[in-house]
């Protein structure tokens, strides 16, 4: 489904990612760790066309990405939610989610951007989808809290807000940037299960940036490992995680730089 090849990101004269080669498959759960300031982040940010690639190529289907811009890759089928969570918190929960849906009907791009619904009709069907898409959560994001401003919500119900949000794009790969994180154990080990949830009722193929080690030998079909822009190792959890180069660059780093 993706597949990047020999991709370098270089900043100036700093190279944040060099020359990756990356191939998700339709229907994996891989996860991508690596210490803080490996080029996690911006991997996520070179596949959804906030960055464009120094050199390589990165394509979805065998369609090229690179040169999109972030809409353009969102309508290919790609995506994600942030590290820093990114939501309008004086909106509510369901128009967080009613606004990014919009993108994706016939009201086109200009009705989008000020988050309008071209008919009733469509705002109807349109907060349907919302509603439905919120009741992935159950109970953690229960109807009460719908019509509440996204300020009002918990970190770990901001984290679940934002997954809503990219469903909402209708996606086929969908780019996870540390979903546990600020997350309490028990709302870390539910994210395993929604993790797992999203591609076994949603079908979708899932790339995750996590730290959380329990959350990545939980979800994971294939473990890939940064540092310092490369990659250092690729293969199952356990061999990942007992992997020297992948040892010596958590232990290395220093454990200030981790959580
Ligand atoms: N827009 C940018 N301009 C300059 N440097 C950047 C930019 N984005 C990321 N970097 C640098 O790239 C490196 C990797 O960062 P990042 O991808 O955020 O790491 P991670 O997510 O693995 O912690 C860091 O050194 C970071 O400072
Ligand atoms: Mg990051």
């Amino acid at each position: 489904m993706l597949k990047l090849s020999n991709v370098t990101m270089e900043f100036g004269a700093l190279r944040s990612i060099s020359e990756l080669d990356l191939t998700v498959n339709e229907g994996e759960i891989v996860s991508v760790i690596g210490p803080n300031g490996a080029g996690k982040t911006t991997l996520f940010n070179v596949i959804t066309g906030i960055y464009t690639p120094t050199s390589g190529s990165v394509e979805l289907e065998g369609k090229s990405l690179v040169g999109l811009d972030p809409a353009r890759v969102n309508h290919a089928g790609v995506a994600r939610t942030f590290q820093n969570v990114r939501l309008f918190l004086n909106m509510s929960v369901i128009e967080n989610v009613m606004s990014a849906t919009y993108g994706h009907t016939r009201a086109g791009l200009f009705a989008s951007a000020l988050a309008l619904p071209k008919s009733r009709k469509e705002e109807k069907a349109v907060r349907a989808k919302a509603e439905e898409l919120l009741s992935f959560f159950g109970s953690r994001l229960t109807g009460y809290r719908w019509d509440q401003p996204a300020y009002s919500l918990s970190y770990a119900n901001r984290r679940r807000l934002e997954i809503a949000r990219a469903l909402a794009t209708e996606p086929k790969l969908l780019l996870l940037d540390e979903p546990a994180a600020g997350m309490n154990p028990k709302e870390t080990q539910e994210i395993t299960q929604v993790v797992e949830r999203l591609r076994a009722e949603k079908g979708l193929t899932i790339l995750i940036i996590e730290h959380d080690m329990h959350v990545v030998e939980g979800v994971s079909d294939r473990v890939v490992a940064l540092d310092h822009g490369v990659k250092i190792a690729e293969g199952n959890f356990d061999h990942v995680a007992t992997h020297p180069d992948v040892v010596e660059a958590y232990l290395g780093r220093g454990a200030a730089d981790r959580k």
